[in-house]
């Protein structure tokens, strides 16, 4: 006989967005310039590599720019000045949770600060009270993919261990102002993607070798980890309610054939991606990461509490992106895991038109895994498919996105229903926004779209698409008509 598949009651189903993607108001109310405001908009649509191609003279420039025609995350949608309308549209659809990120600098405008800006907090407090009129969790993201840019120059961001008490004097302000408000927080976005570099270190590293960067990108993972543990610490302490959870770009590595040796390669593949999740679960560096370390020559420096830090403040839950899964050989030369751009193809997958292969039978392998390895609450905090949309009469007629997200939806169930711990999922993009790899509108995920075009044109009114009907169904049913 069949076994019911079916989620658990009180599965917060959502949306997730980050503030320089959605906000815009890049200079408004006392922010400050962040290091996601300074790059520029790829020249092409296939850059995936373009938020971490900042150097000196690029951010030089930049400073000097007073616009946001090259710079479109500044603009992003105007969630800044739109954030009633779209919660309205996300309560509209019965989203349970809602994921954003608070921007660092609307508080800290230059990241070293001693008093925070009353403003930028009273920002966030008004978001907050907009959801909680429609009983909508918000789940904060203390760092999604930028940073205060004067940490930038002062101190070159993470790679920077004094940056570990200027993001746990911010961490501070914020849990202490919305105790009791926020069940759920996340510290650092996709914390694996430091090692490409800018866009998440904050650390300008264009022009070096290829060895200098990778000591220079994992010393910064190490400053967030303990950054990261840190800011556990005082949540648990200040809120003792609420809960912390990492967060990772999840990339399972498929071996390329059953040769024991490709399977080894994937292994290794994984390994490297899980080290960060590994630390910030188990609260100690994994042998095979020391292992690795050494033969790469790159030294960690630990200052003299990290350790302890680390193991004394392991997070409450474990939350990741997925979107595609790679394939890697012992043959390949290539980086296959950590990096969503690279990576082997897989003959048996599908992929979108920016070349991300499509594994809804993925997401099922990872949760499975993830729970057998962690066996702590995991939370879907991004899937999605960019793709690009068409308006017409008023109407868009996004199907192909609604098959993706039922098929992975589909998979989740059967992962829930094989006993895997899952606290939610967060579909990325809920209202179309500004791409992070390209600077691009016109790679769209929402279920609302935004007329605004990639030169920054547009009413930015705010368009109902075919998918917003199917999600709030899948919601209405907990998942049960998909
Ligand atoms: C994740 C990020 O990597 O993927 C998001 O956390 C990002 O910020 C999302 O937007 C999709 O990537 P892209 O490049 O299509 O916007």
């Amino acid at each position: 006989p069949d076994y019911p598949t079916k989620f658990p009651e009180g599965f917060l189903w959502g949306g997730a967005t980050a503030a320089n993607q959605v906000e815009g108001a890049w200079n408004v109310d006392g922010k400050g310039l962040t290091t996601a405001d300074v790059v520029r908009k790829a020249d092409n649509r296939k850059d995936m590599a373009s938020a971490d191609a900042v150097d000196q003279e690029s951010l030089k420039v930049a400073l000097a720019d007073q616009t946001d025609t090259h710079y479109p995350k500044r603009r992003g949608v105007d969630f800044y000045h739109h954030y009633q309308e779209d919660i309205k549209l996300f309560a509209e659809m019965g989203f349970k949770v809602y994921r954003f990120s608070i921007a660092w600098s609307r508080i800290f405008p230059n990241g070293d600060e001693a008093t925070p800006n009353e403003a930028g907090l009273k920002f966030y407090d008004r978001v907050l009270d907009e959801l909680a009129k429609y009983n909508i969790e918000p789940l904060i993201t203390l760092s999604h993919y930028e940073m205060p840019i004067g940490l930038t120059i002062k101190q070159n961001g993470w790679a920077s261990r004094k940056t570990i008490a200027d993001f746990n004097r911010f961490t501070e302000v914020v849990f202490k102002r919305y105790r009791g408000r926020v069940k759920y927080w996340l510290t650092f976005n996709e914390i694996n993607t430091s090692t490409w570099g800018f866009h998440e270190t904050g650390a300008i590293d264009a022009g070096m070798t290829p060895e200098q960067q990778m000591q220079i990108r994992y010393q910064s993972v190490h400053n967030q980890f303990v950054a990261s543990a840190i800011a556990t610490k005082q949540l648990h302490t200040i809120d003792p309610h609420a809960q912390i959870g990492c967060m990772l770009a999840r990339q399972q590595t498929y071996p390329k054939t059953p040769n024991p040796v490709d399977v080894v390669a994937a292994q290794q593949a994984d390994d490297l991606n899980l080290f960060f999740t590994d630390v910030q679960a188990r609260g100690e560096y994994p042998e095979y990461m020391n292992r690795y370390f050494a033969e790469h020559h790159v030294h960690i420096e630990f200052g003299e509490h990290d350790a302890q830090v680390l193991r004394e403040n392991p997070v409450d839950f474990i939350s990741f992106s997925y979107y595609m899964t790679t394939v890697t050989s012992a043959n390949e030369d290539g980086n296959a895991a950590g990096n969503m751009a690279t990576g082997g193809r897989n003959p048996y997958l599908k992929e979108s038109d920016w070349g991300w292969q499509i594994d809804p039978v993925g997401l099922r392998i990872t949760l499975d895994e993830m729970w057998d390895r962690y066996r702590k609450p995991l939370f879907v905090v991004e899937n999605g498919l960019g793709a690009v949309d068409k308006l017409e009469d008023g109407h868009v007629h996004d199907g192909y996105r609604i098959d993706y997200l039922r098929q992975h939806i589909e998979q989740m169930r059967e992962a829930v229903s094989d006993g895997v711990q899952l606290m939610g999922y967060t579909m990325w993009g809920p209202i179309d926004l500004i791409s992070f790899s390209t600077s691009e509108m016109s790679k769209r995920y929402g279920f609302i779209y935004v007329d605004q075009d990639d030169a920054g044109h547009g009413t930015l009114k705010r368009i109902r698409k075919d998918s917003f009907y199917w999600y709030k169904q899948v919601i209405a049913s907990n998942g049960a008509d998909l």
